[in-house]
């Protein structure tokens, strides 16, 4: 079932990727005059009740949020990723290599977005309010069934290759570290998204049509949980504008802002997986139906 990708090409395509935080972090600055955030995922442009400097603001807030978020995440694939090479260590040595490989660079990823959310901080001036703790999500979704787990982390390792080809390669407004920041992410995510098709088919062949089953239940619970905390970080969204500019929105002017960012958000992290073409390739191959059901979902997050 895994015939389209090696563990060998990936730890090679893996190592030739590798970066440094160091050399991506250091002595560099945010440009706050600057949007962070690709206006296909912020949405912030046409929220006419705010002037461009509060749209500016949010889009930057949504920045913050927006590698704040995929930290979080990558709190529950660190453990997940661990927990599936261990029992086979012993075993192909590519296999093991690129696995570990996979668990070092979301280690890696953990420890530059909390360096980068301290540097945002300081240079944006007020609190940003984020979900969390990472630890708590990160138990609640690692309770649930490994297969599950791994089709979550397929989705979002296909989504950040989407938001990258789409919506970030070619914006030449946004702050050119966070750009950087997201690049050097995509180029060690390419091959996450290879492992991570090779971990659900692992597991689906394991588990059987019943485990196919438990599994897609899983998932479909833990995407339902997600989308319950992108809705509190609108909300802490919202606050962090309100801190930020000095402006309490109207009752009617909160409510139209908020609609139009629990939809951007729903799209960031949830509708931009659900359409991507080998997300719904692969769970159609492991369980026949799903590319419709999924389809299916996708208007309510678009
Ligand atoms: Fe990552
Ligand atoms: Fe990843």
């Amino acid at each position: 079932m895994t015939q389209h990708f090696s563990y060998e090409s990936i730890l090679k395509a893996s190592q030739a990727a590798n970066w440094k935080i160091e050399d991506i972090l250091d002595g560099k600055s945010l440009d706050f005059s600057r949007p962070f955030l690709p206006e296909a995922l912020a949405r912030t442009n046409g929220l006419a009740m705010l002037s461009p400097k509060e749209r500016l603001i949010l889009n930057q807030i949504r920045g913050c949020g927006y590698l704040y978020t995929f930290g979080l995440v990558e709190e529950f694939i660190l453990p997940f990723v661990v927990d599936h090479a261990r029992p086979a260590l012993h075993g192909d040595d590519n296999r093991t290599r690129a696995l570990l490989q996979f668990a070092g660079e979301e280690a890696k990823h953990i420890h530059l977005f909390k360096r980068f959310y301290q540097t945002f901080i300081e240079g944006f001036g007020t609190p940003c309010g984020m979900i969390g703790p990472a630890d708590q999500v990160s138990a609640a979704i690692l309770a649930h069934d490994p297969l599950g787990i791994g089709m979550v982390t397929l989705h979002i390792e296909w989504m950040t290759q989407k938001h990258y080809t789409e919506s970030v390669r070619d914006d030449h407004d946004m702050d050119p570290l966070f750009k950087s920041l997201l690049s050097n992410h995509w180029a060690e995510e390419m091959q996450h998204a290879m492992l991570d098709t090779m971990i659900v088919e692992e597991l689906a062949a394991a588990g059987g049509p019943d485990g196919v089953e438990r599994g897609f239940a899983d998932f479909m619970k833990i995407a339902t949980m997600l989308d319950g905390a992108l809705m509190q970080q609108v909300e802490l969204d919202l606050a962090s504008m309100e801190a930020a500019t000095g402006r309490i929105l109207s009752a009617e002017d909160k409510e139209a802002v908020r609609r139009v960012q629990q939809q951007a958000i729903r799209y960031t992290y949830l509708g931009s997986g659900l359409t991507h073409p080998q997300f719904l390739a692969i769970m159609d191959r492991i369980r026949p139906g799903s590319r419709a059901e999924l389809s299916g979902l996708a208007p309510a997050f678009s």
